[in-house]
């Protein structure tokens, strides 16, 4: 347990215990393992954000020297971004970040930043493989993060004022995507390239992996999406609760729009909205004679943006809960979330990783194209973390859009999501270490 510290001692414990303060008040320099100027000189640099239409028009024409240029921005991306945010962590009072969870994640982000700005130049495919090896490494390794800054959040909930604990926790998740985004959509074009299919001037038409340029699916449906997330969900929901008063998952609006987007990242936000709905929804009507009213998902396109409603009539959501939908940090549950978590020890943020039973998930990689990390996690469905709707939240502002609730109270909820349809859109990452406020 981390001691409490009463709140007006912040500002001066902050100074006496910033971490590079830290080491030259105990040691007058840094140790040996902590080269702190080489993370001074990484936090100069500006990161080079993204958009979906730039990782496409990368990866279209893939040649092996688009290849290697793609290696060397992720080889000097990765650590300048990973350089950000060890100064945001170690920008919070040393109380926090002394917190076992989040020093966890201190040290791992530390190694990764070592390991990835002593990479030299890669020069050959040769030199790529091995990249990619490390690269696969370090987000396996890195599963475990969400779930420990969560339970880090949560155990200094007292320590830090809960509004500059969400902004630093949504910064470090948004931040983590992005970095999985380019590592990620590197390993999928170096499997591209290496496929026995891939010609660099040529691409199938009828193979399924056509329509995805690394990461990015070129033709993503919302209506598929719903479908195949909602059938999910309502098996999820029928195995763990034994209940058979499922509500079904009906589709109206705009169903033939297409728009490029990741498509693990619509299938979370999907996946987890209509969770909700269908848990409250089924537990509203779990002892009614009646049939429980369908979850109606409607598809709005504009020329701009794609719109989806998903409307339940599962009750609304309880009033107490309203002011902390979206914190990571504070709540009437916040106990719960955290002994819940402890029994989540890595977590990827895929619907994929949830999963009643071993089997289920071997079935369902028949319906969905795989990511490099999905077989490493898995989570009960059951289990409540409060993560689902702030998780959301995240991926859906990444790429611009943006989620909103409105609950009618006693009748149901409808959630908005908007998707920016273009993929012109650059990422939304906080550029440069910022956390000045805490
Ligand atoms: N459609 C809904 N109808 C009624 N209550 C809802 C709805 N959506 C969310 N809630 C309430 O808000 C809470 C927080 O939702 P959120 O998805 O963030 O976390 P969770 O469902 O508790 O856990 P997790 O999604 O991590 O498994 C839910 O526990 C539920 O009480
Ligand atoms: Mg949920």
């Amino acid at each position: 347990m981390v001691p409490s510290r009463p709140a007006r001692c912040w500002s001066s414990f902050r100074l006496r215990c910033h971490p590079i303060r830290f080491y030259s008040i105990q040691s007058h320099s840094p140790p040996p393992w902590r080269p702190v100027s080489a993370l001074d000189d990484w936090v100069q640099r500006d990161i080079r954000p993204i958009s979906l239409r730039q990782l496409t028009f990368f990866g279209r024409t893939l040649t092996e020297s688009r290849l290697i240029s793609s290696a060397n921005y992720v080889r000097t991306e990765l650590p300048t971004r990973v350089a950000h945010r060890l100064r945001d962590i170690q920008k919070l009072p040393f109380v926090v970040v002394a917190n076992p969870h989040l020093s966890l994640v201190y040290e791992l982000y530390y190694k990764a930043f070592e390991r990835l700005r002593a990479v030299p130049e890669i020069k050959s495919l040769e030199d790529n493989e091995k990249f990619c090896a490390m690269l696969r490494q370090t987000l396996k390794e890195h599963l475990v993060v969400i779930p420990n800054l969560a339970m880090g959040i949560l155990e200094c909930r007292d320590l830090v004022p809960p509004d500059e604990m969400d902004k630093f926790m949504n910064s470090l998740l948004r931040a983590r995507i992005s970095r999985r985004v380019i590592a990620e959509q590197h390993l999928a074009l170096t499997e591209t390239f290496n496929s026995p299919w891939h010609f660099p001037d040529f691409q199938s038409r009828s193979d399924v992996n056509a329509e995805f340029v690394g990461e990015v699916f070129l033709k993503c449906n919302a209506r598929e999406v719903v479908e195949r997330c909602g059938k999910l969900a309502q098996d999820l929901a029928r195995q763990s609760s034994g209940s058979d008063k499922i509500p079904e998952v009906s589709v109206q609006g705009h169903l033939e729009t297409t728009f490029p987007y990741i498509l693990s990242h619509l299938e979370y936000i999907i996946g987890e909205l209509l969770r909700n709905s269908i848990q409250a929804v089924s537990e509203k009507y779990k002892d009614s004679p009646e049939q429980p009213p369908p979850i109606e998902v409607l598809i709005c396109e504009a020329p701009q943006h794609v719109i989806l409603r998903v409307s339940d009539q599962g009750g609304g959501i309880p009033r107490d809960l309203l002011p902390y939908l979206w914190s990571f940090s504070k709540g009437p549950r916040s106990r719960t979330r955290l002994e819940n978590l402890g029994q989540v020890p890595a977590m990827a943020a895929t619907m994929q990783e949830l999963t009643v039973s071993k089997e289920r998930k071997h079935a369902d990689k028949q319906t969905y194209r795989e990511g490099s990390l999905d077989s490493f996690t898995s989570r009960p469905p059951d289990l409540r973390l409060g993560m689902g709707l702030p998780m959301s939240r995240v991926y859906a502002e990444y790429w611009a859009g943006s989620l909103e609730l409105h609950s009618l109270e006693g009748y149901g909820v409808d959630a908005f999501l908007q998707i920016s349809k273009l993929g012109n859109k650059n990422e939304q990452v906080t550029t440069r270490a910022s956390i000045d406020a805490v």
